[in-house]
C-alpha cells in the first residue's frame, strides 16, 4: 500500500514555505552571477541526454528540501511498489507494470504471484513476426496485393502513444508503408482518411484496452463496411483486421479472427500502453528492431528512476522542480516545447500522460486535496511557438515554467537550418532567465538613433524582467533508444509527482463521467420529439439541434 500523507502535512512542506518567501526575493540573473558553477551544479547527463536545471529558481539548498519532500513522501517505497507489481492503482485494484512491457532484462516481474513475462515475450514474438510479414510484404490482402497503409483504430492512450512516435521517428520508417491514424468520432476523421485509400492493400488495427469504447468501435464498424463495400466476402475481413486489446470475447463478437488479435493486460493503462501491443503500428513503421530500441531506452530509464539518489534522479529532478512551481509559486500550466518537427506531438501526448493521471482533487485518504495537484500541461515545437505563444511566456502576467528540448543532430542536414533552430532554443532560455533591463533597453535605443522622447516612451514596453524558470533537455539525436528514454522519463516524473501530492495517478473517473452521459443523450437524438428533461440550456442546445439537421 502507498504511504497517506497529505502533501501539505510533510514536514518539509512548511521548511519549503519559508524558503519559498527568501529565495523569491533573488533572481535568476543574480543567482548565476554569484555562483558560476550553476551549470555543474544542477545538471544531469544520462547516456546522450543532458538535463540542465540550472535555469530554475533554486539553491542547492532548495534542492535538499524538495529531495526531503520526496523522502518524507516514502518515494522510494512507492518505487519500489510499483516495480514490484504491488496494486498501487488501488481504486482499479491493478498493478501498474508498463514497466514491464519494456523489462529488457527479463528479470521476473510478478501481478497477483505470477510473473508477467513470458506472455509480455510472447506478445513481442508475435508483433515481431506480424511486422516482419507486413514490412517484407509477405502478408497479403484478399486479392494477392501487399499491405501499403495501416490505419489504426483508437483514442486517447490507444492512439496518441502511436501517433506521437512514429511521427517522431518518421526518419526509421521505410518507403512505401503509410501509417493513419483515426481517433474522433466525428466521421470526417474516416472518411478523409479512407478516401485516398485502396481496401485492397489497407489493413486496419482496431485498438482498445476494453473493446466498448464508443468512438473506437463507431469507427472500426465504420471502417468494415467501407472495406466490405469492395471486397464483399467476409472471410477477407481476416486478411485486413487485427485487434489490440485485453477483452477477447469482444473483438470475437465484432468479427476478428483470435489469431488476429494481439494481447495486453489490466496492468497496462492506457495512457502507459504504447510499449504494448498498443504499438504495434509503430513496430511495422519504424521495423521491429527499431521498436526494441525504444523498449531498450525505456528500460535503462526505469534503471535510472529506480537506483538513482534522488539528487541525481532525472524523472525525481524535473518532478520537485514541477511541485516548487507549481505549488509555492502556484504556476497553473506547464509547456512542453520540443525544437524538433517530427516531435510535434510530444506535448500533446503528455497533456493526456499527465492531465489524465494528476488532474485529481481526491487525495488517497479520500478527502478533497487543500492544494494544487497536475498542471495544464501544453506547447509546441520551437520554433513556431515563438511566433505564437511565447510573447505571453516573455512579458505576460503569467509564470510558466518551461521544458526546452532539442537534437544536437538533426534526421535532415540541409545548409544551416538546425544551427538556426539551435540558436533559436539557446537563446529563448537565456533571455527568459536574463530578461532585459532598463539601462540595456535605454543603451539599445541610443545606439538606434532614436530621440529622448521616444526612448522615454518606448522603455517600459521593451524591458524584460526575466527570471523566468527553463528546463533544458539537450540529447544528441532523437533515435528511437532516446525517445524511449525521454518518455519514460515523463512518465516517471508523473509518477512521481502523484505520489507527492497523496493521489491516485492510474485511474481517470473523470473521463467515465463524459461517456456516462454521451451514452444517456445518444438514444434521445433518435427521435424528432422535442426534449424536456434536462436544464434549460442543455434542452435549448438540443432541440435546436433537432430542429436544424
Ligand atoms: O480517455 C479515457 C480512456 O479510458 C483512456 O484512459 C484510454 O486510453 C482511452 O479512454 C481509450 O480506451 P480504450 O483503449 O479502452 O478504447
Amino acid at each position: 500500500m502507498l504511504k497517506n500523507v497529505p502533501f501539505d502535512r510533510l514536514a518539509s512542506y512548511k521548511k519549503l514555505k519559508s524558503h519559498h518567501k527568501s529565495i523569491s526575493q533573488k533572481n535568476l540573473r543574480s543567482l548565476f552571477e554569484e555562483d558560476p558553477d550553476r551549470h555543474r551544479k544542477f545538471s544531469i547527463r544520462f547516456g546522450d541526454i543532458l538535463l540542465d536545471y540550472s535555469k530554475n529558481r533554486i539553491t542547492t539548498r532548495t534542492r535538499s528540501y524538495l529531495v526531503q519532500l520526496a523522502e518524507e513522501a516514502g518515494l522510494s517505497d512507492a518505487i519500489e511498489q510499483m516495480f514490484t507489481g504491488e496494486k498501487i492503482n488501488a481504486t482499479e485494484g491493478r498493478s501498474v507494470l508498463h514497466v514491464a512491457l519494456r523489462n529488457r532484462s527479463n528479470e521476473s516481474i510478478l501481478s497477483d504471484g505470477k510473473d508477467v513475462m513470458p506472455e509480455v515475450n510472447e506478445v513481442l514474438a508475435k508483433m515481431k513476426e506480424f511486422s516482419g510479414k507486413i514490412r517484407s510484404g509477405s502478408w497479403k490482402g484478399y486479392s494477392g496485393k501487399e499491405i501499403t497503409d495501416l490505419v489504426n483504430i483508437g483514442i486517447g492512450g490507444s492512439d496518441l502513444g502511436p501517433v506521437m512516435v512514429t511521427e517522431a521517428l518518421k526518419a526509421y520508417s521505410k518507403p512505401g508503408l503509410n501509417v493513419h491514424f483515426v481517433s474522433n468520432v466525428d466521421a470526417t476523421h474516416i472518411a478523409e482518411t479512407v478516401k485516398s485509400l485502396n481496401p485492397e492493400t489497407t489493413l486496419f488495427m482496431i485498438a482498445s484496452k476494453t473493446f466498448t469504447t464508443q468512438e473506437t468501435m463507431a469507427n472500426a464498424h465504420s471502417a468494415r463496411k467501407w472495406f466490405l463495400d469492395k471486397a464483399v466476402d467476409k472471410e477477407h475481413v481476416k486478411k485486413h483486421f487485427v485487434a489490440i486489446s485485453t477483452n477477447q470475447s469482444e473483438v470475437e463478437k465484432f468479427g476478428i479472427d483470435p489469431d488476429n488479435m494481439f494481447v495486453f493486460w489490466d496492468w497496462v493503462g492506457g495512457r502507459y500502453s504504447l510499449w504494448s501491443a498498443i504499438g504495434l503500428s509503430i513496430a511495422c513503421f519504424i521495423g521491429f528492431q527499431n521498436f526494441e530500441q525504444l523498449l531498450a531506452g525505456a528500460h535503462d530509464m526505469d534503471k535510472h528512476f529506480r537506483t538513482t539518489k534522488f539528487e541525481r534522479n532525472i524523472p525525481v529532478i524535473l518532478a520537485l522542480l514541477g511541485i516548487w512551481y507549481n505549488d509555492f509559486y502556484d504556476a497553473q500550466t506547464q509547456a512542453i516545447l520540443p525544437y524538433d518537427q517530427y516531435m510535434h506531438r510530444f506535448a500533446a501526448y503528455f497533456q493526456q500522460g499527465d492531465m489524465e493521471s494528476n488532474g485529481k482533487s481526491t487525495g488517497r485518504d479520500g478527502k478533497p486535496v487543500d492544494y494544487q495537484t497536475g498542471p495544464v500541461i501544453w506547447g509546441e515545437p520551437g520554433t513556431n511557438g515563438q511566433h505564437a505563444f511565447y510573447q505571453l511566456i516573455h512579458q505576460g502576467t503569467k509564470l510558466i515554467p518551461c521544458d526546452f528540448i532539442a537534437p544536437a543532430i538533426s534526421h535532415n542536414q540541409l545548409g544551416d537550418h538546425h544551427k538556426m533552430l539551435l540558436s533559436n532554443f539557446f537563446a529563448q532560455t537565456e533571455a527568459l532567465m536574463n530578461g532585459k533591463t532598463e539601462e540595456e533597453v535605454r543603451a539599445e535605443l541610443e545606439t538606434s538613433g532614436k530621440s529622448k522622447e521616444e526612448i522615454d516612451f518606448l522603455v517600459p514596453f521593451k524591458m524584460f524582467s526575466g527570471n523566468r524558470p527553463t528546463n533544458s533537455i539537450l540529447v544528441k539525436k532523437i533515435t528511437p533508444k532516446v525517445l524511449g528514454s525521454l518518455i519514460a522519463m515523463y512518465e516517471h516524473k508523473i509518477f512521481v509527482q502523484g505520489i507527492i501530492w497523496n493521489i491516485f495517478s492510474f485511474d481517470q473517473w473523470g473521463v467515465e463521467l463524459g461517456k456516462q452521459l454521451a451514452n444517456k443523450i445518444y438514444p434521445e437524438l433518435q427521435n424528432d420529439w422535442p426534449v424536456t428533461n434536462h436544464d434549460s440550456s442543455t434542452n435549448g442546445l438540443i432541440n435546436q439541434y433537432k430542429r436544424w439537421r
